[in-house]
């Protein structure tokens, strides 16, 4: 069943527990937290002490997206802050497989990252070791930015590599996750869905989560109903 990650970015940072609260009600299943450090990205943004505050304020998994340099060396921090699934930029890791080890070692669940120009076949070795696997449709370090069309080919070939490495690992989608692009995503077979502009930037979180959240799931209904169809056509 496909989800909604609501990403904190386009949140009104000034009223962070009420927003959370909001998207939450909306049908967020976890929280995405996007930690930039105005090195790997140009901007900057949070770190653990925001993190510990939001682990306060809701129930959900905290999704937490390492966008800086040297991961290895803030795994423990976010650890003790309270985040549930950790990822790290394939690009950002010099020695990917000692900082997935070290997220499982800290209890959380491991991701890895892929931006738009990185071809998901570079993870094959690693792919056993993780819990869900970030396909960048955006450049990162900013929300709002326009979805790039070929990322629905990556997740196209994810999937494939999945069924090949008999792997039960999750897809995740993350940039220009919106109204517009959110069914193709879905028919491409991401199943984590990561929108901030879309759920935040009007002001209403819990009406726009919960209306991404349905144009999601009617997606999701519309590829089960077809492939019935399929099989009913096979048997007459
Ligand atoms: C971008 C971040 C995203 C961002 C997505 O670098 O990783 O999580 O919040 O924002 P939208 O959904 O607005 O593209
Ligand atoms: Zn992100």
């Amino acid at each position: 069943m496909v989800e909604l990650l609501p990403s904190i970015l386009s949140a009104d940072f000034a009223h962070l527990a009420d927003q959370v609260a909001a998207a939450e009600r909306g049908g967020g299943s976890a929280i995405h937290v996007d930690i930039m450090d105005g090195h790997f990205v140009p901007n900057i943004t949070i770190g653990p002490p925001v993190v510990a505050s939001l682990r306060k304020c809701t129930p959900l998994p905290l999704d937490c997206h390492l966008m800086i340099e040297n991961p290895n060396e803030y795994i423990a921090a976010f650890a003790d802050a309270g985040a549930n699934w950790l990822s790290v930029h394939y690009e950002a890791c010099t020695h990917l497989h000692r900082s997935l080890e070290l997220i499982l070692h800290h209890g959380m669940k491991p991701g890895v990252v892929v931006n738009p120009a990185t071809r998901v076949d570079l993870l094959i070795d690693i792919l056993p070791m993780v819990h869900h696997v970030l396909i960048m449709s955006v450049n990162p370090g900013f929300g709002g930015q326009e979805f790039i069309p070929f990322s629905l080919n990556k997740i196209r070939r994810l999937v494939e590599l999945r069924g090949d490495l008999e792997l039960d690992f999750r897809i995740e989608v993350d940039g220009g996750v919106a109204h517009d692009t959110i069914a193709a995503v879905v028919q491409a077979g991401a199943e984590l869905l990561v929108a901030g502009n879309a759920v935040f930037g009007e002001g209403h979180p819990e009406r726009d989560a919960r209306a991404l959240l349905a144009a999601a799931r009617e997606a999701e209904d519309r590829i089960i109903a077809s492939r019935v169809g399929a099989g009913k056509s096979k048997i007459h």
